[in-house]
């Protein structure tokens, strides 16, 4: 009998060790021969720890279970898919499941991640072995044609850079996967190291391969401890099979990967300042052009992109770039990991075509808010990202579509606020956040959101508040402008649209004098 309890950090948070050891204690005692599978998270984390067990009928979900459960499960003979409580049904037809187009996900759940056997058996290295019968220059053409877009947040054409770093003329180049998942209110990019390494490994495998590079870096950030010993030994595996090494698949090419630690700066998710700390210096932004393309990492051609746009690629070479480009609308092409929380009542991870808009997404697959009161804000694409009110829920999820109301996609993170947000201190947290992540390479920022905290410590305590608004405006201005980077650049923009969308918190009468 199969049993599957995941190893992904947000299952591990809420007790799925426990549970682990539970159902492997319970077997024995009762002689139940188990075969317990450590899965990564089918993204329902609000029923986390989810249990599965491999049936005739589909493997069947459990969830959320707690370790006290245990006994009572096997009592009602769970191990064979019976009926319990917290039996939710076959997995695959849970709507949550089934709605969603999974291909970047398509294994995340499923497989152990940390079996090569697993991953070759669902499909695993047919993008990579596909690539290695391609001439370099069609591997790019393959992504350019798939319309895939950097899924770090800027939305760049993955094609595009791939193009710039295999044309140019370097001795060395090299592939740079930013992991460095800063964003409040995102966590695909870890869902998808944990749950389904070699995915990262392969896609990567391709990029090498594709701009003619020999040498590879995961910048993941210190925050991530599951991550960083489940792609330790992904490398270690990926190695020992051929995968990795001088000789990829026996193709000839050498691709050698390590991963790198950062230590908790913000900052260093940006692509520059990633590389001066993957170069061992302090991670001071630097100025583009010339951009990482063309001199990137120890001044070499370097391929920097997100760990979903690497993931994408796989399902690309194997399946081709018209069948990635047949999802999704207008420019934005394919599908997007959407990672939804805040105060929502069924969060987690939802990997849809684009174009589905947001109230369906937080309506039908998130269930309203947790707390049952109204919607009042929901911000996407992380801290840097805009506040859209209730009313702008039917919005598509496209960059364009977002970007046409002054608001971003970002990395695909959305987190809900009910009619409790006080929205001008959610403004004066984008400054108080610029400040302390801020480099302090450019004066817009690093003064710029300093000032910015005053100025909205002013306006709340209710000092003159036109002359003080007037201000805000004045440096929300100055700081999009002249800005270094985005940090800088896009703090305005939570900023920009809670004055906007929800101008009575920023007027709101003081409370009388006792
Ligand atoms: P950018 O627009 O300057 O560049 C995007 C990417 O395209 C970069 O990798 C750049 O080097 C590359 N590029 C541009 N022109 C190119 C060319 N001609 N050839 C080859 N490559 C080229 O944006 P940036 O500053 O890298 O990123 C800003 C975005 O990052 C924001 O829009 C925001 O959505 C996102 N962001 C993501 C965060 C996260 O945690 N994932 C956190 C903060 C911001
Ligand atoms: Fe550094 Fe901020 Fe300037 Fe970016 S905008 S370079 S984070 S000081």
């Amino acid at each position: 009998i199969k049993i599957f309890v995941p190893i992904d950090a947000a299952a591990l948070s809420v007790g799925a060790e426990g549970v682990a050891q539970a159902i492997l204690r319970e077997a024995q005692a009762r002689g139940v021969a188990i075969e317990l599978v450590r899965n990564g998270s089918r993204g329902m984390l609000w029923l986390e720890p989810l249990v599965e067990v491999e049936t005739a009928e589909g493997r069947i979900a459990y969830g959320p279970v707690a370790a006290r459960d245990v006994a009572a499960l096997f009592e009602a003979g769970f191990q064979s898919g019976g009926a319990h409580a917290l039996r939710l049904g076959v997995t695959e037809e849970l709507d949550w499941t089934k709605r969603q187009q999974r291909l970047t996900f398509a294994r995340i759940g499923v497989t152990d991640p940390l079996s090569l056997a697993d991953y070759r058996a669902h499909g695993g290295l047919a993008g990579l072995e596909t690539a290695l019968t391609l001439a370099s220059s069609e591997i790019v053409e393959t992504v350019k044609a798939s319309g895939l877009r950097g899924r770090g947040g800027a939305g760049f054409p993955t094609g595009i850079k791939w193009k710039t770093v295999h044309d140019a003329q370097a001795e060395q180049k090299y592939i740079v996967c930013n992991a460095d998942e800063g964003d409040s209110g995102t966590f695909a990019d870890r869902m998808l190291m944990e749950g389904d390494p070699f995915l990262l490994i392969e896609g990567m495998a391709i990029a090498a391969v594709a701009v003619g590079a020999t040498k590879g870096f995961i910048y993941l950030r210190s925050e991530y401890p599951h991550a960083h010993r489940t792609l330790q030994r992904a490398i270690l595996k990926a190695e020992n099979g051929g995968i990795l090494g001088d000789s990829v698949l026996g193709s000839g090419h050498a691709f050698h990967l390590e991963v790198r630690l950062g230590a908790g700066a913000y900052i260093c998710g940006e692509e520059t300042s990633l590389l001066e700390s993957l170069e061992g210096k302090r991670a001071l932004v630097r100025a583009k052009p010339p951009l990482p393309a063309l001199q990137g990492l120890f001044g070499k051609p370097t391929v920097v992109n997100n760990v979903l746009s690497f993931a994408a690629v796989p399902w690309i070479l194997q399946h081709g770039a018209k069948a990635y480009a047949d999802y999704g609308m207008g420019r934005s092409r394919g599908t997007l990991p959407v990672q939804l929380g805040g105060n929502v009542r069924r969060g987690g991870l939802i990997e849809l075509a684009f174009g589905i808009s947001l109230r369906e997404i937080i309506e039908d697959m998130g269930g309203g808010t947790l707390s049952g009161r109204p919607i009042r804000a929901v911000q996407v694409g992380g801290p840097l990202g805009a506040y859209l009110t209730a009313g702008q829920l039917d919005v598509a999820m496209d960059y364009e579509a977002l970007a046409s109301m002054k608001a971003m996609l970002g990395h695909g993170g959305i987190v809900v606020f009910d009619d409790t947000v006080d929205m001008a201190r959610q403004a004066r947290f984008a400054f108080a956040f610029c400040a302390k992540e801020s480099c302090g390479k450019c004066t817009p920022c690093r003064i710029g959101a300093v000032r910015g905290v005053e100025v909205m410590d002013r306006i709340i305590a209710g000092t003159e508040r036109p002359k003080n608004m007037a201000v805000l405006r004045d440096l929300n201005r100055l700081m999009t402008d002249a800005s270094l980077c985005a940090m800088g650049g896009l703090t305005p923009m939570p900023v920009m649209s809670a004055l906007n969308h929800f101008s009575e918190d920023f007027d709101r009468p003081l409370p009388a004098l006792a």
